[in-house]
């Protein structure tokens, strides 16, 4: 088994206060040695440990593969034509997701696959080396099924969305569609998701049938998330707190008690600015949930409707100019926070024994992910420690 030396790193960060300053553990002048796909050590470029293999960062920064806790990659077809009209002054509603239904349920399996796998290597070439994927734009039985199938040849984190939107074929009777997707739907699709997810909005899903939703995927192991709050104040937030939901996400209209909520519970708060960006919505308030306690994950919401974007430093840059961010903390919020989001200790840091998912920076500071928007930064990607860009 060989081991690979990443030396000569000018800023690491770990994510891990131990290691190093502040809550991203930062280290200056710094190494990182891989062994068998995991962190083996970490610790001052002087000290380090021998290795089969070395790698000269230059001086470069290095940091954890993002970990994108919130993506929505199975779907066909394109909606320029409603991101364009919405540009010329329309708003945004949860209908449009309709469009994509029709176009996901029309395509074939090969060309969903197609799809999902250019948008992880996308990812992947940006920096992404964690990705949450959500069904939700099938709404039938065998579409929904399918798509948990085909994310989960790509991914362990896949998320069950049937109550994305209710289908059209019940669109006179929503109450029957949530028998569905509590009953037969979730038989078909529980063995193939980690997670259970519903958008809990106007337009969507109420909160008793939010709940519904999300017990009786409880009741099934998988795990709560919810579209919680995103385009109007509502009970979405409570109702992850109540659940014990791994992440309420969104999180864009928000009283006082919401927060407070979070900021009281393990439930992590999922930012979404591309989301806001492409409907041009009000930006979520960072500040308020980092100042009252809560934990906060940033993600990139890609979807080919609200927020068609792969990259998470464009949600970093704009968090930080928009929601009240520091740069520490929105690349935090975007490795370690997502990495909380889907309760998975083993990515989102470089400590010893996590998974070696690491990026490489053209730059001598995550801080470049904030202060250089738009330019791509990523020069090289490990993926459980094989050299995947
Ligand atoms: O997270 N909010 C619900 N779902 C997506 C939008 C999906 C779509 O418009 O196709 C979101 O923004
Ligand atoms: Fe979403």
């Amino acid at each position: 088994m060989s081991s690979l030396l990443i030396t000569d790193i000018g800023s690491l960060v770990t994510n891990d206060p131990a290691l190093g300053a502040g809550p991203l553990g930062l280290l200056e002048d710094a190494a990182v040695l891989v062994e068998a796909g995991r962190v083996a050590w970490v610790g001052p470029a002087a000290s380090a440990p021998a290795a089969d293999e070395r790698y000269e960062a230059g001086g470069r920064a290095l940091l954890p593969g993002f970990v994108d806790s919130h993506a929505h990659l199975v779907f066909a077809g394109d909606r320029t034509a409603e991101f364009n009209a919405r540009m010329s002054g329309q708003s945004y509603s949860a209908g449009g997701i309709r469009t994509t239904v029709a176009a996901t349920r029309a395509a074939s399996d090969e060309e969903l696959d197609a799809n999902l796998v250019r948008f992880l290597n996308e990812a992947l070439r940006q920096g992404t080396t964690t990705v949450e994927c959500k069904s939700g734009y099938g709404l039938t039985v065998a579409d929904e099924a399918r798509a948990l199938r085909i994310a989960a040849s790509h991914t362990s984190e896949t998320t069950y969305l049937g109550a994305h939107v209710v289908a059209p074929e019940f669109a006179d009777d929503p109450a029957a569609y949530v028998d569905l997707v509590t009953g037969e739907m979730l038989d078909a699709c529980a063995p193939h998701a980690r997670w259970v997810d519903v958008f809990c909005e106007q337009g969507a899903f109420d909160g008793d049938q939010a709940r519904a939703v999300l017990k009786a995927g409880q009741e099934r192991g998988l795990i709560p998330r919810v579209h919680a709050n995103q385009l109007s104040y509502g009970p979405g937030v409570q109702l992850a707190v109540e659940l014990g939901a791994a992440s309420a996400d969104h999180c864009t209209h928000l009283t006082d008690a919401d927060v407070a909520a979070l900021a009281g519970s393990d439930t992590v708060a999922t930012l979404l600015p591309g989301a806001e960006f492409s409907t041009r919505a009000k930006y979520p308030d960072a500040r308020r949930l980092l100042d009252a306690g809560a934990t906060v994950a940033l993600s990139t919401d890609c979807n080919p409707g609200s927020s068609f974007t792969s990259s998470m430093a464009f949600c970093i840059a704009v968090a930080v100019r928009e929601m009240g961010m520091t740069p520490d903390e929105a690349v935090h919020a975007a490795t370690a926070g997502g990495a909380r989001a889907l309760r998975r200790p083993d990515v989102g840091s470089v400590t010893v024994g996590a998974r070696a998912d690491l990026q490489l920076l053209d730059a001598p500071s995550h801080v470049h992910l904030a202060y250089r928007p738009g330019v791509p930064l990523t020069a090289a990607v490990w993926h459980a420690g094989v050299r995947a860009v």
